[in-house]
């Protein structure tokens, strides 16, 4: 039997709060500390262990403050440095762990650095980033931006291109560069001096890249970086590290997460998350969900990572769209079906994370046209695409389904204008749903979706098989069942769902008529016969 793991971010759930939707405190419509410090009590009540809070440092907000130009410095929109370090304190006194955005792969246009870089050739940050020389209408080859466009920009007055991987206001930092690597490891010291859990780095596996060979992620240099810094930084503290990496397979994923320590404690892989697009195309280029597909991927990673490496756990994050809309009903089955998604992803091995709203089944947004849309990446996307000639509902239903403001609409705390996030005008529109989903309603409801986040985060901290079971996927081809094992010598857990709006007939739950239950999504018993979105977790000891 598997001792329960000594490291503490095995046992806990992360929070991950986009600062600029979750609490308005001043009525300017943005989201910012003092607004995350005053529902603190909100989130101890869930029960989570640690906040992971998308950037806050300051930024032009090009990319919503994934765009960095100063990084020891908070943003004026959502406070002050002491605001932060307020946040750190106050949350620590509700048993909850800060972990920051670290973006590392790119800074602002407008960060010190590259307003020097950009100055001269000779100029002692130019080599910070990434230049190659060139003439005006010939880059140094064909690259794409992620947020659309070439992936190098003209400079006239140095005759050079800088390299940006995500938009031209996103000038990538040249990790060859030793100075670079040494101002990086000191600011992190200096926000681990401050008191900080963690940190989740930003699309690290593209640090390394090597332009001239068209390589953006998992260059040569990768973990060799990764591992400096974490000997230099992160390994001087007890913290949780997760690194974003889009192009990790299992492999890989055991070398970022290997329990030696020395790169990061988990990663988030998206392997479950492209799943449901056209093969070879965009996340735009819709395509069904491949149900059995899912769950192989799922499983090959639980059995992938057991004993040598450690798994992220999400359905969402602040680049998602809703999972509830997504997986889910969010119409007749809303409820039901969004716990069913909790209890598959709370019940595998893993650090679950929860993505702000999740835990109230909140849904996708549809607004009216583009005009109302607020991200970069979907606003290029429909320019880039109307202009190719595509129709324009087409493009719309893209961004209904996967575009990244479904999960920025404001936070619905209440039926009041605005869901409570703020007494002034939204950032971004509120989705019209609020008045019957939010925070207080489902708070004064004991079958709300809240109640059972809030239940399954209890369980894992009851059951050592939450954390350290083996996971066995059962019924692996079927077109409705999603169920699985997890076993701790004695201790025996199934995790049984219907991943369907149908009725689904579980034959293996006959086996199970004595065992304990310890959550169910439904009022009353189960039977072999499950409900639509029908879940429950059983255990035997
Ligand atoms: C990551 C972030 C995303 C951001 C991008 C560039 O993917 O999650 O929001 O746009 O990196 O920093
Ligand atoms: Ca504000």
């Amino acid at each position: 039997m598997v001792k329960t793991q000594d490291k503490w971010w095995k046992h806990a759930v992360v929070y991950q709060i986009y600062p600029r939707s979750f609490q308005d405190s001043n009525g300017d419509g943005i989201g910012d500390l003092k607004g995350i410090m005053e529902r603190l009590p909100y989130l101890e009540k869930l029960g989570i262990d640690a906040i992971w809070l998308s950037p806050v440092c300051r930024s032009p907000q090009d990319d919503n403050g994934y765009d960095i130009s100063d990084y020891q410095d908070i943003d004026p929109m959502f406070g002050t440095l002491e605001d932060m370090e307020e946040l750190i304190r106050k949350a620590k006194d509700h048993g909850i762990r800060i972990i920051m955005d670290l973006v590392l792969n790119h800074t602002s246009d407008e960060h010190r650095w590259f307003l020097e870089a950009k100055k001269s050739k000779d100029n002692p940050y130019h080599d910070y980033y990434v230049w190659r020389d060139g003439t005006e209408d010939t880059p140094p080859n064909e690259m794409r931006a992620s947020f659309g466009g070439s992936a190098w920009e003209w400079v006239p007055e140095l005759g050079q291109y800088y390299f940006h991987q995500f938009s031209v206001k996103q000038p990538d930092l040249n990790w060859e560069n030793e100075k670079v690597r040494r101002e990086i490891y000191d600011m992190i010291l200096w926000w681990m001096d401050k008191g900080v859990g963690g940190f989740r780095l930003d699309v690290i596996d593209q640090i390394a890249k090597e332009p001239d060979l068209e390589i953006t992620n998992n260059g040569p240099m990768l973990h060799a970086f990764i591992r400096e810094m974490s000997r230099e930084t992160f390994q001087k503290g007890d913290l949780i590290t997760v690194g974003e990496a889009w192009g990790a397979d299992v492999e890989r994923a055991k070398l970022y997460s290997n329990p030696n320590g020395n790169e990061f404690s988990m990663v988030f892989q998206f392997e479950h998350i492209g799943l449901d697009q056209q093969e070879g195309k965009e996340k735009w280029d819709l395509a069904p969900l491949p149900f059995v597909k899912l769950k192989k991927v799922l499983a090959k990673w639980q059995t992938g990572l057991y004993g040598r490496g450690w798994n992220s756990l999400f359905w969402d994050n602040h680049d998602l769209p809703r999972i509830v809309s997504r997986w889910g009903n969010d119409r007749e089955y809303r409820v039901e079906s969004a716990k069913m998604l909790a209890a598959l992803l709370h019940g595998m091995q893993g650090t679950p994370y929860i993505y702000q709203g999740e835990e109230l089944g909140m849904t996708n947004v549809k607004f009216a046209d583009i005009s109302h849309y607020k991200d970069i990446e979907s606003v290029n996307m429909y320019k880039e695409r109307i202009e190719a000639g595509y129709d324009k509902d087409d493009v719309m239903k893209s961004i209904y389904a996967r575009g990244r403001d479904n999960a920025r609409t404001p936070m619905q705390w209440d039926g009041s204008a605005n869901a409570g996030f703020t007494a002034g005008t939204p950032w971004i529109e509120v989705n019209p749903n609020y008045t019957t989903i939010n925070a207080r309603e489902e708070l004064e409801d004991q079958d709300s979706v809240f109640y059972f986040y809030q239940k399954l985060i209890r369980l894992r901290k009851e059951y050592p098989v939450f954390v350290d079971g083996k996971f066995e996927l059962l019924m692996p081809e079927d077109e409705k069942i999603f169920a699985y094992t997890r076993t701790n010598g004695d201790s025996r857990m199934l995790v049984c769902a219907n991943f369907s709006g149908e009725q689904a007939e579980c034959p293996l739950l006959a086996e199970w008529v004595d065992a304990e239950v310890l959550i169910h999504n439904y009022p009353g018993e189960w039977s072999k016969k499950l409900r639509p979105y029908e879940a429950v977790i059983l255990i035997q000891s």
